[in-house]
């Protein structure tokens, strides 16, 4: 897969050649490229923001070197990417929309800042490739930048080869076999540590046991912190 970035803040991406992500790209399953906004400006300041048209506090990103930026990347006559978009007004990122960007070949990266990006870049955009504006939380960070790397890790994860063990994909949180449901505790070694017991079902050896015991705990975390993923009728 192609993932291309584009910001004004390159810098935050240097952790994405940390683990896994970062042998995704050393071993060429990612072919990763960081672009600086800034250079598709034409001014002695480099400037990407104006005022906002009908006033308002801030400043909004201004359209041009983004199309720059975007003819430069996306030749007119080749493959198009997916552009994501970060933005808390974007619709909530979730695992099966992580699913459906681990099948493109190519993403590429918009990372606003300020009170975000002239509305014209991503309805222009349209027209050429798949835009996907999406939102982290109901939260607002500093920009795009934090919710793109979340959002690249999210994704390369699932591409096949980035994982050691592709089976503990279905059983994480939001996975298959927990039907989307959060994931049920998990321990290790040792069995008592500062008074604290592991359940005896893990212990015990019965697979259908911890299965069940498992599914149970899975459902009660799943009531108490996310009844809005409980599915219901099954
Ligand atoms: N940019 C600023 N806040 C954001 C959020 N919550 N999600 C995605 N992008 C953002």
């Amino acid at each position: 897969m192609r993932i291309d970035l584009v910001s004004i803040f390159c810098d935050y991406f240097a952790p994405l050649q940390l683990s896994l992500v970062g042998k995704a790209i050393s071993s060429g399953l990612v072919d990763l490229g960081v672009h600086d906004l800034r250079d598709w400006t034409h001014d002695r300041h480099r400037t990407v923001d104006d005022t906002p048209y009908g006033g308002g506090a801030g400043m909004v990103m201004k359209p041009e070197p983004w199309g720059e930026v975007f003819d430069a990347l996306v030749p007119a006559d080749g493959p198009t990417p997916v552009l994501v978009i970060p933005t808390p007004a974007g619709e909530p990122f979730r695992q099966s929309i992580a699913a459906e960007l681990a099948e493109a070949d190519w993403l590429l990266f918009a990372c606003g800042r300020y009170e975000g990006i002239d509305a014209r870049v991503s309805e222009h955009a349209r027209t050429k490739m798949q835009v996907r504006e999406l939102s982290l939380g109901d939260y607002v960070l500093n920009g795009g930048e934090v919710a793109a790397l979340a959002i690249v890790e999210a994704v390369v994860r699932l591409i096949p080869g980035v994982l050691g063990n592709p089976e503990s994909l279905a059983e994480e949180s939001h996975g298959s076999q927990l039907n989307g449901e959060l994931e049920y505790p998990v321990f290790t070694k040792p069995s008592t540590w500062r008074g604290l017991e592991v359940p005896p079902v893990l212990l015990s050896g019965n697979h259908g046991e911890v299965d069940r015991w498992r599914l149970e705990q899975a459902r009660r975390i799943t009531a108490e912190r996310r009844p809005d993923l409980l599915q219901f009728g099954e």
